[in-house]
């Protein structure tokens, strides 16, 4: 399976001039995703048919990529199989798919993925870390709180916030203070 591991692969997909945190899933050596179809990503996936996967432990990008977009000077054009995918300059590892919609439902695009490419550029040893990962946590929760203002995903941020001021180095507590400032309404909950 190269550098996706068998479950969900939380990983910054870029498609043509844009970049989102998103979940590769991979079962049974099956690949796929299940995108929201309001995204900017689902709305290229379906036009271009591809989707690069970026592999990078950069708090601020997964945050900022959740809620905003980024630079061009970001993206990086790289041809693989006659795909002119893009990619995050940034990325310590990524690899370029055909993505297929296999099936729509009501709120979601089913996208099934086909490797094309993939590529080391900076082999990097990350230390697990507590507040990395309630980084990842804590956002994947504020995107679904945008949209459902679900009070026990509050109480899971603020949980999530507890713990990446506690375990979090500089990085993760500049991703927090970004993540915050995009959901400034929390603390009325
Ligand atoms: C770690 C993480 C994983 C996510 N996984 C998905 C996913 O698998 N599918 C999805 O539709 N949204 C997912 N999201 C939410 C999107 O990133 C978010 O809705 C984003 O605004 C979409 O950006 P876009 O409109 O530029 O595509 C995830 C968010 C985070 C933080």
């Amino acid at each position: 399976m190269g550098l996706l591991r068998e479950g969900i692969n939380e990983v910054i997909a870029t498609t043509r001039g844009n970049a989102a945190p998103m979940g590769i899933i991979v079962r049974d050596e099956k690949i796929t995703m299940v995108v929201f179809r309001e995204s900017h990503t689902a709305a290229r996936l379906s036009s271009h048919g591809w989707v690069a996967a970026n592999f990078l432990v950069d708090p601020v990008v997964y945050v900022k990529t959740a809620f905003d977009d980024l630079p061009a000077s970001a993206f990086m054009e790289e041809i693989a199989g006659d795909i002119p995918f893009e990619r995050l300059v940034a990325a310590e590892a990524w690899a370029g798919f055909r993505a297929e919609i296999e099936r729509t439902t009501r709120e979601a695009l089913v996208v099934r993925l086909s490797p094309v490419c993939e590529h080391i550029i900076k082999p990097t040893v990350h230390p697990v870390n507590r507040g990395f990962n309630s980084i990842i946590e804590a956002s994947i929760h504020a995107t679904r709180w945008m949209r459902t203002r679900d009070p026990a995903l509050a109480l899971l941020i603020r949980h999530h916030t507890g713990v990446i001021r506690k375990c979090g180095g500089p990085q993760d507590l500049e991703a927090l203070s970004l993540l915050l400032s995009y959901i400034p309404d929390l603390s009325e909950e």
